[in-house]
């Protein structure tokens, strides 16, 4: 079997990230942050430590303003729905995903403006347009890092100038980004951060987080959930201490365990090497696939504007066959269709249809590389 969907979640997992998770629960297995006793003061200092890991990883730099989600969607729906107001008006991009797009639509309806900028047709960003969308009186500007589909890479740094000099605050989707690539948010100019942690940064599924920065008025938010914290319980009012008021409930301390290990694992790999490894499997991946008669590969050829997610479409042959033959001829396992992006295929021209997607992850190999091409090959032959 060759795993070719970590865009979609990483696979498989650093065998700390397993170990970590049954650790939680044979050992600290408690309610994080409730009750007083010893499980419970273990359990907390778990979710603590992969706070911690997470903010030094991004160079955030108070832990506690890591509000730690169930996904990505999770941390974009309380950016999003938490931030804006009816009359508030936001600049977004073409290629985002639902989980950015329908909790913009959903506003929409009650009186936010979306304004979508468009992409060219290889999908890298209309810088001009965005310029001249971003008008003074924007209050947000969201897009994401790097496209699910075609992988390209946002110029952040860029867009966070021009969102900062019109007054508007910056919340980037790092969904395909954190842990593939060294990411800072200081440097970077990023206000909020979403991201999930079963991608690149190789926890279980069911982890994510959002980084609030410090020019984001947490106080003005409004939480999406309500509910117990283990804090302020004599209040019926939900508290304004932060990560607190974003996180009600127990939390999901067995996969923040592990999302801590995956983070401890992918900083002593090292994100350059993680960032360089990739762009070789993804350089060699466009190669051989553009080298196929009937391929068309989508997004720009250059792999130092993407990330390894690779979209491609095989002439007189469906996605869904192709994928399928992927999979039971050769083993390998990839996701074909519209990935959750409509946006992102109208842009491509490959709506409704969609296309099928590589995504190599940290321990995809050349060899495999090599065998996923000899599969396409096969497949166009036959
Ligand atoms: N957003 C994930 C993907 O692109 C699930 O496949």
């Amino acid at each position: 079997m060759i795993y070719l969907d970590n865009a979609a979640t990483s696979w498989p997992k650093p065998p700390e990230v397993l170990r970590a998770m049954v650790d939680f629960l044979e050992h600290h297995g408690g309610n994080p942050g409730r009750s007083g006793h010893r499980l419970s003061i273990e359990a907390g200092r778990a979710v603590y430590e992969t706070r911690e890991a997470l903010a030094e990883l991004l160079n955030v730099a108070d832990p506690l303003r890591v509000i730690l989600t169930f996904n990505a969607t999770h941390a974009l729906n309380i950016a999003l729905l938490g931030l804006l107001r009816p009359g508030d008006r936001v600049v977004t991009t073409a290629i985002e995903h639902n989980s950015m797009m329908r909790p913009l639509r959903a506003l929409e309806k009650d009186g936010v403006s979306v304004v979508v900028v468009p992409s060219a047709p290889d999908t890298t960003l209309d810088m001009a347009e965005l310029a001249r969308a971003i008008q003074p009186g924007t209050r947000l500007v969201a897009v994401s890092h790097a496209s699910n589909v075609t992988g390209v890479l946002l110029p952040v740094a860029e867009i966070s100038r021009l969102a900062h000099a019109a007054g508007a605050l910056l919340l980037v989707d790092a969904a395909q980004t954190v842990g593939v690539l060294p990411l800072d948010v200081q440097a970077l100019g990023i206000d909020l951060l979403a991201f999930s942690g079963h991608k690149g940064l190789l926890g279980p599924p069911g982890t994510g987080a959002l980084v609030l920065g410090p020019a984001v008025d947490a106080s003005a938010m409004k939480p999406v959930l309500r509910g117990g914290t283990g804090s302020r319980s004599e209040s019926q009012e939900q508290p304004e201490d932060l990560p607190d008021k974003f996180e009600s409930g127990t939390p999901n301390g067995v996969c923040l365990a592990g999302l801590g290990a995956g983070v401890r694992y992918v900083r002593q790999r090292g994100l350059a090497r993680i960032r360089e490894a990739e762009m070789r499997l993804a350089s060699a991946l466009i190669r051989g696939l553009a080298a196929i008669p009937g391929v068309t590969v989508h997004g720009p050829l250059d792999s130092a504007q993407r990330v390894a997610v690779v979209s491609f479409i095989l002439a007189e042959r469906s996605v869904s066959e192709v994928g399928l033959r992927l999979d039971e001829e050769s083993g390998i396992l990839c996701r074909v269709g519209l990935h959750c992006a409509p946006g992102t295929h109208r842009t491509l021209g490959t709506f409704p249809e969609g296309t099928v997607r590589f995504a190599p992850g940290p321990f995809t190999t050349m060899d495999d590389i090599a065998a996923a091409l000899r599969a396409v090959e096969r497949i166009r032959r036959q």
